[in-house]
Formats: structure tokens, C-alpha cells, sequence
């Protein structure tokens, strides 16, 4: 279950210096948090005020219908507005919104006003392609300035867009688009990672032949590579940008933004459940952009004079909340770079910090443990004095990842923001804030307004230190609202193990000062430097290979990744096993999910544990593979 041994007792407590404690925006988390607790729907009503609306709402929490909540009932807003619209009226115009860097070293930076000119104009050419509010728009590309522009144009003009991640292969970006039945893909011709080009455009040929709802594709030209484009279907994006139709009616490249209610889908995004397909999360535009603007703001300290770097992928929740739209909801520079942390050395995030003198770093435990082992001399070479305040996700932080993020690249003088939540919670969840003392591998307490606890198997919360189900007990406005076309599912998946209550997925611990501990997901979703997959997409991957009858995958514990993915098959009759047919297998995942889901390892087996109903154990395989007991067997099939 846990990737990497979290210790039971934290080692040491942090304090932050007085310095952190009074810059930082709140300044009393325990007095915010007793506001919070008092009047829920006051607090939130006070954070959403920060932002531009078309009209107020009517009622900030509507929960007359569990669990399908609304919040900010009858508001009219749109998120656009707040990123770009609202700012480009001010000084900020001027400011920058979004520095890039390429992974060969290209350099290319946005103002507000630039941006704001981009995604006008592309959002002017979407409606003219016939884009309309509600539609679902995929966009499939690397970490370039264009994802984030084209997820705000389809948002200013009120469509849907549904991201998916650009280090997916073709059948998980084809169950995406059939799934979402979007009309027009957004994507680029290629990537750059490693020093290598990822072919972006014929991945996503492949997954719209199988497909088949998909009328447009508009391509933007990045690396330059060689792609086959289809006439009468595929557009090159500088081509549509230079057409009379980017500009609007008057000339201008500016375009009208959606008034949206508040509760309107925003976006879509697919993550790994416990069975089956990926499920698409909804969130929408009033609550997400409460949630995610307010957090921002709270635990990363962000200011005007600020250079934030989160160097996720815009196509995870984390890329969403915390590379688009938080930032510039906050009218905040953000530093985005396309490429690999270790090319062509592992000093390139340290120099990128040094270059552009980066004041706040948010990323995954994974890249720091991955980046420690090439010894502590890379960083070291780097003035990386810039940094005033650190921030992990995606995975428990091991302690001693912890400590060396906090020494070596905080100087001992960053505070680490170690933020619990999931694409489902859309925002920060439980969270330090500057002034949180902390324990290295802890995310300490629930950001103010939210209630957490640790529950046993029947709905009671457990006895300090001992582990259960991490469950959230009050709605938050950036909440998922439902599982697109699924309502049933968002019951049964998230409010039905413990009626009335939000179930995580995870186990935790919570420890006697109240801090939280998480240990890891209690259901088949593996974490994967990070990334979360299904076990059932990389079973259905192995199983669309012809020699494969039947396969199953487990996460098995792993020094940089957290977690690898260990694979059993069972063979087809008259097939026979070889070293050959176990990397052809291999090749086949990376081709069909993409290369975060290679297996580390694949085994061939005649049998799989199973139950009397024929589901796989596969606690029984994890068990086995780390040579640990078993546990109850009474319902092993044989
Ligand atoms: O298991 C928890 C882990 O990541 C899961 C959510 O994954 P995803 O939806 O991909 O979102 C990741 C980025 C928000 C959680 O259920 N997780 C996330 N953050 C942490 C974490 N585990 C421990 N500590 C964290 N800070």
C-alpha cells in the first residue's frame, strides 16, 4: 500500500523563522480556521469576493440535493474573466504572464496582454469552426504556451475542454475522445523530452482513426517534425491564427468572453477509479475558481512580485489548478519549462531556478528523489538563493527526500508546502501554510473550511496513530460536481462507502497533534512517479495483445518512482514464453498507454488468485511478490 516507508513519528518539528511567519498572508491559521468552522458558507462568500462577477449569486452552498452540490447558486461568471480579462484593464497588461522555456533552450515569454490577444484570437477561430458553449474539446500536446491557450480559449467561449496528457499513447487518448465525443482535437506536431522528438500528431492520428467523432483537428507547429496532415480535417494553427477570422467583426483580435453560470462545466478530466475505464471529473467555473484562486493564495504566499514555478504537466489536475488558471487567477508570472529535469544535465531545473530567479518551487516527490541521487554538487553549482518557499504533490514525500529538498535546494530556509489532494478535490486539501509548523512527511492539517478524518472499516474515526480510510466531511467549492455521464458512479464511488461523507481512496494516519499521515491508495489505482493509472487500463492494454489470455497489475514499492507496475500474464494456449515476447509486451503498454505505464517487470504465469466470483486478488499477488503473509484467503477460489 505505502510506496515508500513513511515513519510513524515524525523525527523533528520545523518551525518557521519569524521572517516566513510575517509576510505570509495569513498570519493566524487557527482564528481563519474557527471562522470557517463557524459559518462555512460566510468564509466562502468572503474568499469568492475577491473575483470579477457578471452577477452575484443568490445562495453560496445549495445542498438540497446530497451529493450533488452547488455552489454559488445563481452567479454569473466566467474564469476567463478573472485570468486575463479583469487584468489586462490594470498595469498588469504589462506584466508577465507566462515565461517558457524549451527544452533546446528556446525562450518565449507572454505579457497579459499578449495572452489575452492569443486566446481571443484563438477562441474567435473555435466559434468560427461552429464551438459552442458545452461542446468538449480535447487537446492532446506537449508543455508548450499553447496548451494553456487553448484550454482558456475554450473556456472564454464557454466549451469544455477535456486535457489529456501528452506522455499518453493512442487507446488511452482513443477512450478519452470516445468517451467525451469530442468534435475538434487541439494538438501540436511534436515534443521535445529526453532529446528526443515524441510524435504527438501520430499518436493522435492513430487514436481518432479508432475513434471516429472527431471533424477537426487544428495542429500547432512546434518542433517542426514531419507529420501527415489530412486535408479538409487538419489545420495548421498559425494558418487559422492569420486568418480574418481569428479578428473580430470590427478588426480587432478581441472576442466577447461566455457569461457562464457558475456551476457550468469548466473542464473535464480523466483519472483512474477503482474499476474499469477512466472517468471524466467535472468542475466548473464559480467554485473551482474560488477553490483554487483562495489556496493559491493562502499557501504559496503568491505576490505581484513573485516568479512561480510548478513544474507539473498541464495535463494532470496539478497542471490545471496550479499552472493555469491559479496563477493568473492570482495575476501571477509563471514559469513553465517543456522538457526533462535532467537534460542535457541534471543541473537544468537548478540553472532554470538560478536564470529566472524563481522564487516559489511546487513539484513531485518523485523528481526529488530522482534529482538527489545525482548528489547534492549539481545544485550546489547554482545561486538558488531566489527561493523563499518550496511545495510537494502527487505521492507521500519519504523523510529523507524531505530533509534533502528542505537542506540542499530551501537552504534550510524554505518552508515545504506538502499538499494533499486529487483531481476530484480540484484545490489543496489538507496543506501547511507558511506559518504551519512542520513535520517532514506530513501534510499536517485540513486547509481552513475543510473537515478530514480518518475512519475504521465501519464509519468510525480511528484512535490516534492508527491507520483507516481518509474521508473529507464537509463540500468545498472546488469540488468535483459528477463523473461526466456517470452520476451514478460520483454516488457510488465517493459518497457510498460511508454515507454522507467524501471517501479519498487513501489510508492515513492522523497523529496525536492532528497532523496527517497518508499512506497510500486503499483502492486499484497505482501511483506511478506520481501519475495515477488504473490497474484495468494497463490489464486491458496487456490483454489487447494476441498472445495474452488474461493479465494482471499490481504496484510494488520503488526507490524513485514510489511505486513501478509489476505485471502477471497468462499466455494464450500455444503460446510460448520468451524473453522476446515479455519486451514485445512491454513495447505494447508503452504503445497502447504511453511510457509512464511500462512495466517494470512482466511474469508469466498459468494461474491467477482469484475469487469465487473471478475477481483478481490482487492484494494476494503484492502479498506474494514481497514475500509478505497473505492475509484472509477464505475467499481464494481454490
Ligand atoms: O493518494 C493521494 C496522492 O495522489 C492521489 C490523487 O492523485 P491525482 O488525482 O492524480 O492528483 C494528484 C495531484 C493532486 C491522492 O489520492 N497524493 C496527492 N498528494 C499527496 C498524495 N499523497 C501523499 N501526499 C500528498 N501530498
Amino acid at each position: 500500500m505505502a510506496s515508500l516507508s513513511v515513519e510513524q513519528e515524525p523525527l523533528e518539528l520545523y518551525t518557521p523563522s519569524a521572517e516566513v511567519k510575517e509576510s505570509a498572508f495569513i498570519k493566524d491559521r487557527a482564528k481563519v480556521t474557527e471562522q470557517a468552522r463557524k459559518d462555512l458558507e460566510a468564509f466562502w462568500a468572503e474568499a469568492a469576493s475577491e473575483y470579477e462577477w457578471f452577477s452575484p449569486w443568490e445562495k453560496v452552498l445549495d445542498d438540497s440535493n446530497k451529493p450533488f452540490y452547488q455552489w454559488f447558486v445563481g452567479g454569473k461568471v466566467n474564469i476567463v474573466d478573472n485570468c486575463l480579462d479583469r487584468h489586462v484593464r490594470t498595469w498588469r497588461r504589462n506584466k508577465l504572464a507566462i515565461i517558457w522555456e524549451g527544452e533546446n533552450g528556446e525562450v518565449r515569454t507572454f505579457s497579459y496582454h499578449a495572452l489575452n490577444r492569443e486566446v481571443c484570437m484563438f477562441a474567435n477561430i473555435l466559434r468560427s469552426m461552429g464551438v459552442h458553449k458545452g461542446d468538449r474539446v480535447t487537446i492532446y500536446m506537449g508543455r508548450i504556451p499553447e496548451l494553456p491557450i487553448a484550454m482558456l480559449a475554450c473556456a472564454k467561449i464557454g466549451a469544455v475542454h477535456s486535457v489529456v496528457y501528452g506522455g499518453f499513447s493512442v487507446e488511452a487518448l482513443h477512450g478519452r475522445l470516445e468517451d467525451s465525443q469530442s468534435n475538434v482535437v487541439i494538438t501540436c506536431d511534436g515534443g521535445r523530452m529526453n532529446g528526443k522528438l515524441v510524435e504527438l500528431k501520430k499518436i493522435a492520428d492513430e487514436a481518432i482513426r479508432r475513434a471516429g467523432s472527431v471533424e477537426h483537428v487544428i495542429v500547432v507547429r512546434h518542433t517542426g517534425q514531419e507529420v501527415a496532415m489530412e486535408a479538409g480535417r487538419d489545420y495548421w494553427y498559425h494558418d487559422l491564427m492569420a486568418l480574418p477570422i481569428a479578428k473580430s467583426a470590427a478588426g480587432s483580435s478581441r472576442c466577447e468572453t461566455e457569461v457562464m453560470d457558475a456551476e457550468d462545466p469548466l473542464f473535464m478530466l480523466y483519472t483512474s477509479g477503482t474499476t474499469g475505464k477512466p472517468k471524466a471529473i467535472v468542475h466548473t467555473h464559480g467554485g473551482y475558481m474560488v477553490g483554487v484562486g483562495t489556496t493559491l493564495k493562502w499557501v504559496f504566499d503568491l505576490r505581484d512580485e513573485d516568479r512561480w514555478w510548478c513544474t507539473a504537466d498541464p495535463g494532470w489536475i496539478t497542471g490545471h489548478s496550479y499552472i493555469v488558471y491559479g496563477p493568473l487567477l492570482l495575476g501571477a508570472t509563471s514559469f513553465m519549462y517543456e522538457g526533462a529535469p535532467t537534460y542535457p544535465y541534471p543541473n537544468r531545473w537548478w540553472s532554470m531556478i538560478e536564470k529566472y530567479g524563481i522564487n516559489i518551487l511546487y513539484t513531485a516527490p518523485t523528481a526529488i528523489r530522482g534529482l538527489m541521487r545525482f548528489g547534492e554538487a549539481w545544485p550546489n553549482r547554482h545561486d538558488l538563493s531566489s527561493l523563499r518557499l518550496l511545495g510537494t504533490v502527487g505521492e507521500p514525500i519519504n523523510p529523507e527526500a524531505w530533509r534533502w529538498y528542505h537542506r540542499v535546494i530551501g537552504k534550510g530556509r524554505s518552508p515545504i508546502m506538502d499538499t494533499w489532494w486529487q483531481t476530484e478535490t480540484g484545490m489543496f486539501m489538507i496543506t501547511p501554510m507558511p506559518e504551519t509548523p512542520l513535520k517532514p512527511g506530513s501534510g499536517t492539517i485540513p486547509f481552513p473550511g475543510i473537515e478530514a478524518d480518518v475512519y475504521d472499516e465501519t464509519g468510525k474515526p480511528v484512535a490516534p496513530g492508527e491507520e483507516g480510510y481518509l474521508v473529507l466531511k464537509t463540500p468545498w467549492p472546488a469540488m468535483l460536481r459528477t463523473i461526466y455521464k456517470d452520476p451514478d458512479r460520483y454516488v457510488q464511488q465517493y459518497w457510498s462507502r460511508f454515507p454522507g461523507v467524501y471517501f479519498t481512496g487513501d489510508s492515513a494516519r492522523k497523529d496525536a497533534d492532528g497532523y496527517f499521515w497518508i499512506i497510500g491508495r486503499v483502492d486499484d489505482v497505482i501511483k506511478v512517479s506520481g501519475y495515477r493509472l488504473g490497474t484495468a487500463e494497463i490489464e486491458s492494454a496487456l490483454v489487447s495483445h494476441p498472445a495474452v489470455a488474461e493479465a494482471a497489475a499490481i504496484g510494488l514499492p520503488h526507490e524513485i518512482k514510489g511505486n513501478a507496475i509489476h505485471a502477471f500474464v497468462i499466455l494464450r494456449a500455444g503460446i510460448e514464453p520468451s524473453e522476446q515476447l515479455i519486451s514485445d509486451l512491454k513495447a505494447h503498454v508503452v504503445h497502447e498507454m504511453g511510457p509512464i505505464a511500462n512495466p517494470e517487470r512482466i511474469e508469466i504465469v498459468t494461474s491467477l488468485p482469484k475469487t469465487r466470483s473471478g475477481k483478481i486478488m490482487r492484494r494476494v499477488l503484492k502479498a506474494r511478490a514481497q514475500g509478505l503473509p497473505e492475509g484472509d484467503l477464505s475467499t481464494l477460489e481454490e
